[in-house]
Protein backbone atom coordinates (compact mmCIF):
# COMPACT_ATOMS: atom_id res chain seq x y z
CA UNK A 1 0.00 0.00 0.00
CA UNK A 2 1.10 3.20 -0.56
CA UNK A 3 1.57 6.36 1.91
CA UNK A 4 -2.20 8.54 0.98
CA UNK A 5 -4.06 4.95 1.50
CA UNK A 6 -2.20 3.57 4.92
CA UNK A 7 -3.20 7.13 6.12
CA UNK A 8 -6.37 5.68 6.88
CA UNK A 9 -4.50 2.51 8.40
CA UNK A 10 -6.53 1.88 12.21
CA UNK A 11 -3.46 0.32 13.31
CA UNK A 12 -1.21 3.19 11.74
CA UNK A 13 -3.65 6.07 13.28
CA UNK A 14 -3.51 4.13 17.13
CA UNK A 15 0.10 4.08 16.94
CA UNK A 16 0.23 7.68 15.66
CA UNK A 17 -2.19 8.57 18.33
CA UNK A 18 0.01 6.40 20.77
CA UNK A 19 3.18 8.72 19.73
CA UNK A 20 1.63 12.34 20.19
CA UNK A 21 0.72 11.14 23.76
CA UNK A 22 4.49 10.58 24.58
CA UNK A 23 4.50 6.72 24.05
CA UNK A 24 7.50 4.93 22.33
CA UNK A 25 5.99 2.99 19.20
CA UNK A 26 8.49 0.30 16.95
CA UNK A 27 7.89 1.03 12.97
CA UNK A 28 9.82 -0.38 9.51
CA UNK A 29 12.00 1.96 8.10
CA UNK A 30 13.38 1.05 4.29
CA UNK A 31 17.08 0.45 6.23
CA UNK A 32 15.97 -1.30 9.71
CA UNK A 33 13.06 -1.30 11.98
CA UNK A 34 13.03 1.74 14.36
CA UNK A 35 11.78 2.79 17.91
CA UNK A 36 10.17 6.23 17.66
CA UNK A 37 9.28 8.57 20.28
CA UNK A 38 8.36 12.85 20.25
CA UNK A 39 11.12 14.00 19.76
CA UNK A 40 9.96 17.01 21.78
CA UNK A 41 8.87 14.91 24.63
CA UNK A 42 11.20 14.41 27.51
CA UNK A 43 9.08 11.19 28.74
CA UNK A 44 8.90 9.58 25.06
CA UNK A 45 12.87 10.25 24.72
CA UNK A 46 13.49 8.95 28.60
CA UNK A 47 11.29 6.05 27.77
CA UNK A 48 13.19 5.23 24.31
CA UNK A 49 17.09 5.28 26.02
CA UNK A 50 15.47 3.19 28.66
CA UNK A 51 13.71 0.32 26.53
CA UNK A 52 17.09 0.27 24.56
CA UNK A 53 19.75 0.24 27.37
CA UNK A 54 21.11 2.96 25.63
CA UNK A 55 24.04 5.51 26.62
CA UNK A 56 22.84 8.56 27.31
CA UNK A 57 25.70 10.33 25.18
CA UNK A 58 24.33 8.55 21.92
CA UNK A 59 22.41 10.59 20.27
CA UNK A 60 19.00 9.93 18.05
CA UNK A 61 18.36 10.70 14.90
CA UNK A 62 14.84 12.86 13.87
CA UNK A 63 12.51 11.46 11.72
CA UNK A 64 10.01 13.71 9.55
CA UNK A 65 8.09 12.82 6.76
CA UNK A 66 8.06 16.78 5.28
CA UNK A 67 10.55 19.11 4.49
CA UNK A 68 8.52 22.03 6.13
CA UNK A 69 9.49 20.42 9.81
CA UNK A 70 12.75 21.26 9.19
CA UNK A 71 12.82 25.07 10.03
CA UNK A 72 12.05 24.57 13.46
CA UNK A 73 14.31 21.80 13.78
CA UNK A 74 17.62 23.27 12.20
CA UNK A 75 18.96 26.81 12.44
CA UNK A 76 19.55 26.94 9.16
CA UNK A 77 20.27 24.37 6.02
CA UNK A 78 23.47 25.05 3.52
CA UNK A 79 23.41 25.10 0.16
CA UNK A 80 24.96 21.34 -0.62
CA UNK A 81 21.94 20.53 2.33
CA UNK A 82 18.82 21.53 -0.43
CA UNK A 83 20.90 19.35 -2.81
CA UNK A 84 21.34 16.09 -0.82
CA UNK A 85 18.11 16.48 0.48
CA UNK A 86 16.34 17.13 -3.22
CA UNK A 87 18.16 14.16 -4.64
CA UNK A 88 18.06 11.13 -1.30
CA UNK A 89 14.89 12.41 0.49
CA UNK A 90 12.93 10.16 1.15
CA UNK A 91 15.48 7.78 1.60
CA UNK A 92 18.64 6.91 3.50
CA UNK A 93 20.57 9.37 4.19
CA UNK A 94 21.07 11.32 7.70
CA UNK A 95 22.07 14.57 7.44
CA UNK A 96 24.13 16.22 10.69
CA UNK A 97 23.42 20.18 10.71
CA UNK A 98 23.05 23.18 13.67
CA UNK A 99 20.12 22.52 15.76
CA UNK A 100 17.67 24.54 16.15
CA UNK A 101 16.09 24.23 20.01
CA UNK A 102 12.62 22.10 19.13
CA UNK A 103 13.93 18.43 20.23
CA UNK A 104 14.89 18.04 24.23
CA UNK A 105 18.40 17.87 24.97
CA UNK A 106 18.92 14.20 25.37
CA UNK A 107 18.19 13.85 21.86
CA UNK A 108 21.44 15.09 20.90
CA UNK A 109 22.81 14.10 23.62
CA UNK A 110 24.34 18.08 24.55
CA UNK A 111 25.92 18.33 20.88
CA UNK A 112 25.03 21.64 19.12
CA UNK A 113 23.89 19.86 16.18
CA UNK A 114 21.10 17.37 15.47
CA UNK A 115 20.53 14.38 13.01
CA UNK A 116 17.73 14.67 10.42
CA UNK A 117 16.29 11.66 7.97
CA UNK A 118 13.55 11.72 5.57
CA UNK A 119 12.69 7.69 5.33
CA UNK A 120 11.65 5.98 2.29
CA UNK A 121 8.58 3.91 3.80
CA UNK A 122 5.43 4.24 3.24
CA UNK A 123 4.20 2.72 6.59
CA UNK A 124 7.35 5.43 8.30
CA UNK A 125 6.02 8.17 6.05
CA UNK A 126 2.47 7.50 7.25
CA UNK A 127 3.03 7.44 10.71
CA UNK A 128 4.90 10.58 11.00
CA UNK A 129 2.94 12.25 8.64
CA UNK A 130 -0.60 11.59 11.25
CA UNK A 131 1.55 12.11 14.22
CA UNK A 132 2.20 15.65 12.87
CA UNK A 133 6.05 15.82 15.45
CA UNK A 134 9.34 15.40 14.80
CA UNK A 135 10.25 11.32 15.70
CA UNK A 136 13.64 10.43 17.64
CA UNK A 137 14.22 7.03 16.19
CA UNK A 138 17.16 4.49 17.06
CA UNK A 139 17.51 1.14 15.84
CA UNK A 140 14.55 -1.05 17.27
CA UNK A 141 17.07 -3.37 19.25
CA UNK A 142 18.64 -3.63 22.52
CA UNK A 143 22.24 -1.64 22.68
CA UNK A 144 24.88 -3.55 21.20
CA UNK A 145 22.75 -6.37 19.55
CA UNK A 146 22.36 -6.28 15.71
CA UNK A 147 19.74 -3.95 14.19
CA UNK A 148 16.35 -5.26 13.23
CA UNK A 149 15.23 -6.05 10.06
CA UNK A 150 11.94 -7.71 10.79
CA UNK A 151 9.52 -7.33 13.04
CA UNK A 152 10.10 -10.81 14.56
CA UNK A 153 13.91 -9.43 15.70
CA UNK A 154 12.38 -6.10 17.49
CA UNK A 155 9.74 -8.26 19.61
CA UNK A 156 12.87 -10.68 20.44
CA UNK A 157 14.62 -7.76 21.74
CA UNK A 158 12.12 -5.31 23.27
CA UNK A 159 8.46 -7.33 23.98
CA UNK A 160 6.86 -5.82 27.22
CA UNK A 161 9.89 -2.55 26.66
CA UNK A 162 7.66 -0.48 24.35
CA UNK A 163 4.52 0.70 23.76
CA UNK A 164 3.51 -0.54 20.15
CA UNK A 165 5.19 -2.75 17.34
CA UNK A 166 3.85 -1.98 13.71
CA UNK A 167 4.72 -5.09 11.42
CA UNK A 168 5.51 -4.07 7.59
CA UNK A 169 7.27 -7.08 6.89
CA UNK A 170 11.04 -6.90 5.74
CA UNK A 171 12.67 -4.07 5.95
CA UNK A 172 14.51 -3.25 2.26
CA UNK A 173 18.48 -1.75 2.39
CA UNK A 174 19.51 -4.17 5.63
CA UNK A 175 22.03 -1.52 7.07
CA UNK A 176 21.25 2.32 8.68
CA UNK A 177 21.27 5.07 7.25
CA UNK A 178 24.79 7.09 5.98
CA UNK A 179 25.55 9.89 8.45
CA UNK A 180 26.51 12.70 6.79
CA UNK A 181 28.06 15.52 9.20
CA UNK A 182 27.69 19.09 6.68
CA UNK A 183 27.55 21.27 9.84
CA UNK A 184 30.67 22.19 9.05
CA UNK A 185 32.44 23.72 5.82
CA UNK A 186 33.26 20.18 4.54
CA UNK A 187 31.46 17.39 4.52
CA UNK A 188 32.20 14.50 6.82
CA UNK A 189 30.82 11.17 6.26
CA UNK A 190 30.10 9.32 9.45
CA UNK A 191 28.66 6.09 9.10
CA UNK A 192 28.82 4.46 5.93
CA UNK A 193 24.90 2.85 5.09
CA UNK A 194 22.18 2.55 2.59
CA UNK A 195 23.77 5.72 0.29
CA UNK A 196 26.58 4.75 -0.81
CA UNK A 197 30.06 7.41 -0.71
CA UNK A 198 30.06 6.79 -4.62
CA UNK A 199 26.51 8.24 -4.52
CA UNK A 200 27.45 11.38 -2.39
CA UNK A 201 30.44 11.89 -4.52
CA UNK A 202 28.84 12.31 -7.51
CA UNK A 203 26.68 15.52 -6.14
CA UNK A 204 29.53 16.94 -3.56
CA UNK A 205 32.73 16.21 -4.71
CA UNK A 206 35.16 14.44 -3.42
CA UNK A 207 33.88 13.64 0.54
CA UNK A 208 36.09 13.51 3.91
CA UNK A 209 35.60 9.84 6.02
CA UNK A 210 35.42 10.72 9.65
CA UNK A 211 39.19 9.05 10.80
CA UNK A 212 37.76 6.82 13.16
CA UNK A 213 34.82 5.39 11.89
CA UNK A 214 36.49 1.70 10.57
CA UNK A 215 37.52 1.83 14.47
CA UNK A 216 35.58 0.52 17.07
CA UNK A 217 37.11 3.26 19.33
CA UNK A 218 36.04 6.58 20.31
CA UNK A 219 35.23 9.19 17.74
CA UNK A 220 34.32 12.72 19.13
CA UNK A 221 32.25 13.37 16.12
CA UNK A 222 29.57 10.79 15.98
CA UNK A 223 29.33 9.09 19.37
CA UNK A 224 27.79 6.27 18.48
CA UNK A 225 30.83 4.88 16.99
CA UNK A 226 32.32 4.14 20.29
CA UNK A 227 30.16 1.38 21.52
CA UNK A 228 29.99 -2.17 21.45
CA UNK A 229 27.67 -2.80 18.09
CA UNK A 230 26.24 -5.39 16.19
CA UNK A 231 27.81 -8.06 17.86
CA UNK A 232 26.47 -11.69 18.00
CA UNK A 233 27.20 -13.44 21.74
CA UNK A 234 30.15 -15.76 20.27
CA UNK A 235 33.32 -14.56 19.38
CA UNK A 236 33.41 -13.26 16.04
CA UNK A 237 36.42 -13.25 13.63
CA UNK A 238 36.41 -11.29 10.35
CA UNK A 239 38.78 -12.19 7.87
CA UNK A 240 39.88 -9.68 5.27
CA UNK A 241 41.87 -9.90 1.86
CA UNK A 242 41.13 -11.39 -1.77
CA UNK A 243 40.54 -15.08 -3.66
CA UNK A 244 41.64 -18.62 -2.63
CA UNK A 245 43.97 -16.85 0.08
CA UNK A 246 40.63 -15.32 1.60
CA UNK A 247 38.82 -18.57 1.39
CA UNK A 248 42.04 -20.42 3.53
CA UNK A 249 42.48 -18.29 5.88
CA UNK A 250 38.59 -18.69 6.95
CA UNK A 251 38.80 -22.23 6.87
CA UNK A 252 41.78 -22.39 8.91
CA UNK A 253 40.62 -20.14 11.60
CA UNK A 254 37.62 -22.68 11.77
CA UNK A 255 39.47 -25.27 12.12
CA UNK A 256 41.53 -23.79 14.28
CA UNK A 257 37.83 -23.42 16.52
CA UNK A 258 36.98 -26.71 16.37
CA UNK A 259 40.53 -28.05 17.47
CA UNK A 260 40.10 -25.66 20.52
CA UNK A 261 35.97 -27.39 21.06
CA UNK A 262 34.22 -24.41 19.78
CA UNK A 263 31.08 -24.32 18.35
CA UNK A 264 31.84 -22.86 14.66
CA UNK A 265 30.24 -20.80 12.43
CA UNK A 266 31.23 -19.71 9.04
CA UNK A 267 29.52 -16.91 7.25
CA UNK A 268 29.69 -15.91 3.93
CA UNK A 269 28.19 -16.25 0.28
CA UNK A 270 25.81 -18.17 -1.56
CA UNK A 271 28.52 -18.45 -4.19
CA UNK A 272 31.52 -19.52 -1.99
CA UNK A 273 29.41 -21.40 -0.03
CA UNK A 274 30.34 -24.65 -1.13
CA UNK A 275 34.08 -24.42 -0.44
CA UNK A 276 33.52 -24.46 3.71
CA UNK A 277 33.44 -27.47 6.02
CA UNK A 278 32.12 -26.19 9.54
CA UNK A 279 29.49 -26.85 12.14
CA UNK A 280 27.93 -24.31 10.34
CA UNK A 281 27.86 -22.38 6.93
CA UNK A 282 25.80 -19.50 6.49
CA UNK A 283 25.03 -17.76 2.99
CA UNK A 284 24.23 -14.34 4.04
CA UNK A 285 22.69 -13.18 0.19
CA UNK A 286 25.08 -13.42 -3.40
CA UNK A 287 28.30 -11.80 -3.56
CA UNK A 288 27.13 -10.20 -6.78
CA UNK A 289 24.90 -8.56 -5.36
CA UNK A 290 25.80 -6.78 -2.59
CA UNK A 291 22.48 -5.64 -1.79
CA UNK A 292 21.38 -8.67 -0.74
CA UNK A 293 24.42 -9.33 1.72
CA UNK A 294 23.23 -6.00 3.63
CA UNK A 295 19.29 -7.03 3.60
CA UNK A 296 20.70 -10.52 4.99
CA UNK A 297 23.61 -9.16 7.53
CA UNK A 298 21.90 -8.41 10.32
CA UNK A 299 19.03 -11.40 9.89
CA UNK A 300 22.81 -13.54 9.57
CA UNK A 301 24.18 -11.86 12.78
CA UNK A 302 21.12 -12.99 14.85
CA UNK A 303 20.99 -16.42 13.64
CA UNK A 304 24.56 -17.57 15.40
CA UNK A 305 23.03 -16.91 18.39
CA UNK A 306 20.19 -18.72 18.00
CA UNK A 307 22.23 -21.69 16.76
CA UNK A 308 24.44 -21.40 19.61
CA UNK A 309 27.48 -20.94 17.46
CA UNK A 310 30.42 -19.21 19.94
CA UNK A 311 33.44 -19.39 17.30
CA UNK A 312 32.38 -17.25 14.36
CA UNK A 313 34.45 -16.62 11.08
CA UNK A 314 33.41 -14.83 8.56
CA UNK A 315 34.55 -13.90 5.18
CA UNK A 316 35.40 -10.30 4.18
CA UNK A 317 33.69 -8.12 1.32
CA UNK A 318 35.88 -5.69 -0.83
CA UNK A 319 34.64 -2.29 1.47
CA UNK A 320 33.52 -0.47 -1.67
CA UNK A 321 29.43 0.38 -2.49
CA UNK A 322 27.59 -0.96 0.20
CA UNK A 323 29.84 -3.58 0.77
CA UNK A 324 31.59 -0.38 2.81
CA UNK A 325 28.54 -0.41 4.85
CA UNK A 326 28.24 -3.96 5.23
CA UNK A 327 32.17 -4.00 6.63
CA UNK A 328 32.14 -0.98 8.86
CA UNK A 329 29.60 -3.23 10.81
CA UNK A 330 31.03 -5.98 10.28
CA UNK A 331 34.42 -4.90 11.78
CA UNK A 332 32.28 -3.36 14.98
CA UNK A 333 30.62 -6.72 15.05
CA UNK A 334 33.86 -8.69 15.71
CA UNK A 335 35.08 -6.18 18.17
CA UNK A 336 38.67 -5.38 16.59
CA UNK A 337 39.63 -9.09 15.42
CA UNK A 338 40.40 -8.78 12.17
CA UNK A 339 42.82 -11.39 10.21
CA UNK A 340 44.38 -10.52 7.16
CA UNK A 341 45.01 -13.34 5.02
O1 LIG B 1 18.64 3.92 9.27
C1 LIG B 1 18.73 4.50 10.36
O2 LIG B 1 19.39 5.53 10.51
C2 LIG B 1 17.93 3.91 11.54
C3 LIG B 1 16.43 4.04 11.24
C4 LIG B 1 15.57 3.61 12.39
O3 LIG B 1 16.15 5.35 10.85
N1 LIG B 1 18.28 4.58 12.76
C5 LIG B 1 19.47 4.39 13.37
O4 LIG B 1 19.61 5.06 14.57
O5 LIG B 1 20.36 3.70 12.92
P1 LIG B 1 20.76 4.73 15.62
O6 LIG B 1 20.37 5.49 16.83
O7 LIG B 1 20.88 3.26 15.76
O8 LIG B 1 22.04 5.36 15.02
C6 LIG B 1 22.18 6.77 14.95
C7 LIG B 1 23.60 7.15 14.64
C8 LIG B 1 24.51 6.94 15.83
O9 LIG B 1 25.76 6.46 15.37
C9 LIG B 1 24.63 8.36 16.40
O10 LIG B 1 25.81 8.57 17.13
C10 LIG B 1 24.59 9.19 15.14
O11 LIG B 1 23.65 8.53 14.30
N2 LIG B 1 24.12 10.56 15.41
C11 LIG B 1 22.87 10.97 15.73
N3 LIG B 1 22.84 12.31 15.94
C12 LIG B 1 24.10 12.76 15.76
C13 LIG B 1 24.73 14.04 15.85
N4 LIG B 1 24.05 15.13 16.17
N5 LIG B 1 26.07 14.11 15.59
C14 LIG B 1 26.77 13.02 15.26
N6 LIG B 1 26.24 11.78 15.16
C15 LIG B 1 24.93 11.64 15.41
MG1 LIG C 1 21.57 1.39 16.19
Amino acid sequence: MDTPSLLHHPGIQRAAAMLKKGKVVAFPTETVYGLGGDATSEKAVDSIFEAKGRPSDNPLIVHIADTDQMKSLVREVPPIGKKLMNRFWPGPLTLILPQGDRVVPRVTAGLDTVGIRMPDHPVALALLKLAGVPVAAPSANLSGKPSPTKATHVWHDLAGRIDALIDGGATGVGVESTVLDISGEIPVLLRPGGITRTMLEEVLGPIQADQNMEQPVISPRSPGMKYRHYAPAGKMWLVIGEGMELKKKVQELADQGEKEGHQVAIMTTEEHRDFYRARWVLACGKYRQPETVAQGLYECLRQFDQLGADWIVAEGFPPVGLFHSVMNRLIKAAEGRVVHS
